[in-house]
C-alpha cells in the first residue's frame, strides 16, 4: 500500500474561523469557531471577523489535528480558502497556511469556497461509509445558496463546473437575513425565520415576485416590497409582526424557496438532468429541503443534500476540494494572494 494523503484544510472566507483533516478521502475532524461579536451589529462586521480569525485560527487548527490523532509531520498538504470572501478574513487563513506549508515543506493548495461548497456532496465520514450514503454522479446540476451567493451550477466534473445562472443582486440568504432584520429578529435571521415558519401558514401573506429572464435570480426587489409590507402592518397595528411572527416567517420562507425552485426546476429541464444537489448555508432551510425532495417524487429527480454540518460554512469542504487538487498535483506558490472575488470556473 502507498503512503497515506492527509490534508489539513482551513477556512476563513466570513466569520467562521474552521480547520478540518481528511485523511484519504474520509474525514477525520471538522473544526468550527463561530464568532459571535456580530450578533450585536446585525451583520459580520469585516474588521471584527479579520480579528477574531487571528485569535481562533492556532487554536481551530491545534484542535482540528489533536481530534484527526494526525500529528503536523504527518500532513501531505494544506489546502486553504483564496475566495470568494472578505479580504480581511481572507489574508488570515492564506497567511496562516502560507507559512505552515513553508514551515513544514508540504504543498500548499488555494480552494476556491464555491466550488468547495460543491465537493462538500462528497466528503465522507465513517458513518457515511457504514451507510453507503453515495455521492452524486456526474453531470448534476447544483443550487449553491448562502448568504453570500446564489448560484445554479453545471457539475461535469470535480474540476469542470460552469455557472448556468445566478444571483443580479442579494443571495438568498441575504434575502432571508434581512427579512428578519425587517421582523426586529437577530441576526443571522434566516435560522430563526426557519424555526417560526414550520407553526405558520405559507399562504396567509403573498409577495410579488422577479420576473427575471434565463436562470438569473433577484431578491432586492422582494426585500423592498417585505419592508413596505411590515411598515404598512406596523402602521396599523404596532403589534403586527408580533401577533403574525409565523404566517409572516412561513409566508416570506415560501416565497424565497419558490423563486429558487422555479429557476431551477427551468434549469433541470434545459440541460435535461435529474441530479439535483444544494450547498451552502441555505440548503439547512427545512422549507428548502421539503420541498426539494417534493420534487424528487414529482418529477423524478434525485436529490442531494449535505449533512447539515457540511451545508454552512466548514473546513471539510476546503480539505475534501484539497484532495482531489492534490491527486491532480495542483498546487499554488508562495506568492498567492487571497481573491475576494474570485470567480468559480476561473483561475484567476
Ligand atoms: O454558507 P454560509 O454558512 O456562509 C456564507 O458563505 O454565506 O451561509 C450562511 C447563510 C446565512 O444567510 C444564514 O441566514 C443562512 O445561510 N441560513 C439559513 C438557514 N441556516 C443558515 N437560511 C434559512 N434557513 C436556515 N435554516
Ligand atoms: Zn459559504
Amino acid at each position: 500500500m502507498g503512503k497515506s494523503v492527509i490534508i489539513l484544510g482551513i477556512e476563513s472566507s466570513c466569520d467562521d474561523t474552521a480547520a478540518a483533516v481528511i485523511k484519504d478521502g474520509k474525514l477525520l475532524a471538522n473544526i468550527v469557531a463561530s464568532q459571535n461579536v456580530h450578533k450585536a451589529y446585525g451583520g459580520v462586521v469585516p474588521e471584527l471577523a479579520s480579528r477574531a480569525h487571528q485569535q481562533n485560527i492556532i487554536p481551530v487548527v491545534d484542535q482540528a489535528l489533536k481530534k484527526a490523532g494526525v500529528g503536523k509531520e504527518e500532513l501531505s498538504a494544506v489546502a486553504f480558502t483564496r475566495g470568494p470572501g472578505l479580504m480581511g478574513s481572507l489574508l488570515v487563513g492564506t497567511s496562516f497556511a502560507k507559512a505552515f506549508a513553508m514551515g513544514m515543506n508540504i504543498p500548499l493548495i488555494e480552494v476556491n469556497h464555491m466550488q468547495g461548497h460543491i465537493l462538500a456532496h462528497f466528503i465522507k465520514t465513517e458513518k457515511m461509509v457504514e451507510k453507503g450514503e453515495e455521492s452524486p454522479e456526474f453531470p448534476f446540476l447544483c443550487l449553491t445558496v448562502s448568504g453570500g451567493h446564489t448560484q445554479i451550477v453545471l457539475v461535469n466534473d470535480y474540476f469542470d463546473m460552469k455557472v448556468i445562472g445566478e444571483t443580479i443582486d442579494d443571495a438568498a440568504g441575504e434575502a432571508f437575513d434581512k427579512a428578519a432584520k425587517i421582523m426586529g429578529l437577530p441576526y443571522p435571521g434566516g435560522p430563526l425565520i426557519d424555526k417560526y415558519a414550520k407553526e405558520g401558514n405559507p399562504m396567509a401573506f403573498t409577495f410579488s415576485k422577479p420576473q427575471l429572464p434565463e436562470l438569473n435570480y433577484s431578491f432586492s426587489g422582494l426585500k423592498t416590497g417585505f419592508m413596505n409590507f411590515i411598515n404598512n402592518g406596523t402602521a396599523k397595528n404596532p403589534d403586527f409582526v408580533e401577533q403574525h411572527k409565523a404566517d409572516i416567517c412561513a409566508s416570506i420562507q415560501y416565497t424565497i424557496i419558490d423563486i429558487l425552485l422555479n429557476k431551477l426546476k427551468k434549469a433541470a429541464k434545459q440541460h435535461s438532468i435529474s441530479r439535483i444537489a444544494i450547498a451552502g448555508g441555505v440548503s439547512a432551510n427545512s422549507g428548502l429541503r421539503e420541498a426539494l425532495y417534493k420534487l424528487e417524487k414529482e418529477l423524478g429527480w434525485k436529490v442531494f443534500i449535505p449533512e447539515f454540518e457540511f451545508c454552512t460554512d466548514n473546513a471539510a469542504m476546503i480539505a475534501i476540494t484539497g484532495y482531489y487538487k492534490y491527486m491532480r498535483k495542483e498546487y499554488s506558490n508562495q506568492g498567492v494572494a487571497p481573491l475576494p472575488r474570485y470567480i468559480l470556473g476561473s483561475n484567476e
